[in-house]
């Protein structure tokens, strides 16, 4: 049996009205894999434990298929969850260690074939008779997953169950998890921070930000049409380039949006995307720029639809299949608080008191606080030209570039690059998409 899970303006406060999860309204189909992803604190575990009645529900509802939950016992909601931390008995043998859960629902009766079949399953027949010490972390959190297996649960809960893992290890688990889940085909809230991991794993990918719900969505749809700019941000690697952008669009000329020393002329005629734009005429904006929307080559090789920029090598990063090259094309960074590293520390000097008041300041202050208030920090919002970024630490330049490793490029170089308009994304001052048109309906049938 597999089961539909609902959550319905769902919040949650661990201390009086800070809320760590706040209306949170989400629909899993019976048999569907769903991500939850976001940043630390976030909420997830939160989330995952009310889902399991491990936490109680301050308001909202929990449904599970389509009955009211919110009172039912952990062991009556029939859910298994996987944790980070493996959490076996030390002092039991794999084979007892799957064979637990199975003793406690059944008790007198005999659940060697239930776990044999579990250890067939995982391939880790010739570990049933090992203790955990024995095991290597990987076999562990494999004994782990058929603990929760071997029940038949009717939905998996898993909280983060490959960080412990090294990166080779987690990739080859991912890959097990996710046939192991398609061919039982139960219901899986699989819980991580790491966006990768959720691209790969998920049917859909829901986006939490302190608490709330950002967008939830297939993989595809939040990588290509992010509902804001942290999801935009969270999402894809190397991280989407976010410069802050001002539109000008005078009724006698060409509309561009300039990027603090140079500017992207938009093509004539206007897409409907662009013609959006308009609106925004003298606003500061976002403008996102993913690195297949940028190349490096000779302004006079354009094809329609790209625009020419200029940037100066300021660092190259070689990755061996590419390298990511980081221009500084005299624009200034958007910050997104939340992820950006480090947070400033109290007790800043003199010289930068100056900020305390100002948008970012205050954003950190809320975000910080727990509490989800806009998505970006733009420092002075409806001011003429964009002003320096803060002065915190960040990789130099303000734009990466990924390029094959064959290219001989040096600090200091100036280089042509061409910017791709279909790949432009433009967020407005509360970090909302604009551009892509949010009526976009692109060609996304999975
Ligand atoms: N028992 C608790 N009492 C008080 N505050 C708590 C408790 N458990 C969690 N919190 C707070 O609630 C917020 C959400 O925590 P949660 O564990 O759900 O985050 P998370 O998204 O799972 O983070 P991580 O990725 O680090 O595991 C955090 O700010 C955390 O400090
Ligand atoms: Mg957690």
């Amino acid at each position: 049996m597999t089961r539909a899970i609902s959550l319905h303006d769902v919040s949650k406060a661990y201390t009086r009205g800070a809320r760590v999860v706040d209306r949170l309204s989400l629909d899993i189909a019976p048999g569907e894999f769903l991500v939850l992803l976001g940043p630390s604190g976030c909420g997830k575990s939160t989330v995952l434990r009310m889902i399991a009645g491990l936490e109680e529900i301050d308001e909202g509802e929990l449904l599970l298929d389509g009955e009211y939950a919110n009172d039912l016992s952990p062991s009556g909601r029939d859910m298994a969850m996987v944790f980070q931390n493996f959490a076996l008995y030390p002092n039991m043998t794999s084979r007892n260690n799957i064979g637990f859960p199975l003793r406690i629902e059944s008790p007198g009766a005999d659940p060697s074939l239930r776990v044999d079949a579990t250890a067939r399953m995982l391939g880790i027949e010739d570990l049933l008779d090992r203790l955990p010490g024995q095991l290597s972390g990987g076999e562990r959190q494999r004994v782990a997953m058929g603990r929760a297996i071997a029940r038949h649960p009717s939905a998996f809960l898993m909280d983060e169950p490959l960080s412990n893992l090294d990166a080779k290890l987690r990739t080859h688990l991912r890959a097990e998890i996710s046939q192991l889940t398609k061919e039982l085909g139960v219901t899986t809230i699989y819980v991580t921070h790491d966006q990768a991991e959720a691209m790969s794993l998920g049917d859909r990918v829901a986006v939490l930000r302190g608490g709330v719900l950002q967008q939830v969505d297939s993989p595809r749809a939040v990588y290509a049409l992010p509902g804001n700019v942290f999801v935009a941000a969270f999402i894809g690697t190397p991280r989407i380039n976010l410069l802050r952008g001002l539109v000008r669009a005078p009724l006698d000329g060409a509309m561009t949006i300039s990027l603090g020393k140079q500017f992207l002329r938009l093509p004539e005629p206007l897409s409907l995307d662009h013609q959006l734009l308009r609106v925004q005429q003298g606003r500061e904006v976002i403008v996102g720029l993913r690195s297949e929307a940028v190349r490096i080559a000779k302004h006079s090789s354009a094809r329609p639809g790209e625009v020419p920029l200029t940037g100066l090598v300021e660092h190259v990063e070689f990755q061996g299949h590419e390298i990511l090259v980081h221009f500084d094309t005299g624009s200034s960074p958007a910050v997104v608080p939340e992820l950006e590293a480090p947070r400033p520390r109290p007790g800043r000097p003199a010289r930068r008191r100056r900020r305390e008041g100002s948008v970012l300041t205050r954003l950190r202050e809320r975000t910080a606080a727990g509490r989800a208030g806009p998505v970006v920090a733009l420092e002075h919002p409806g001011d003429a030209e964009p002003r320096p970024a803060p002065a915190e630490p960040r990789l130099p330049g303000d734009l990466i570039v990924r390029t094959t490793p064959d290219l001989a490029l040096r600090h200091g170089m100036q280089v042509p690059l061409l910017v791709d308009l279909a790949h432009l994304f433009v967020f407005d001052q509360h970090g909302d998409r604009i551009c892509p048109s949010p009526a976009h309906l692109p060609d996304l049938e999975e």
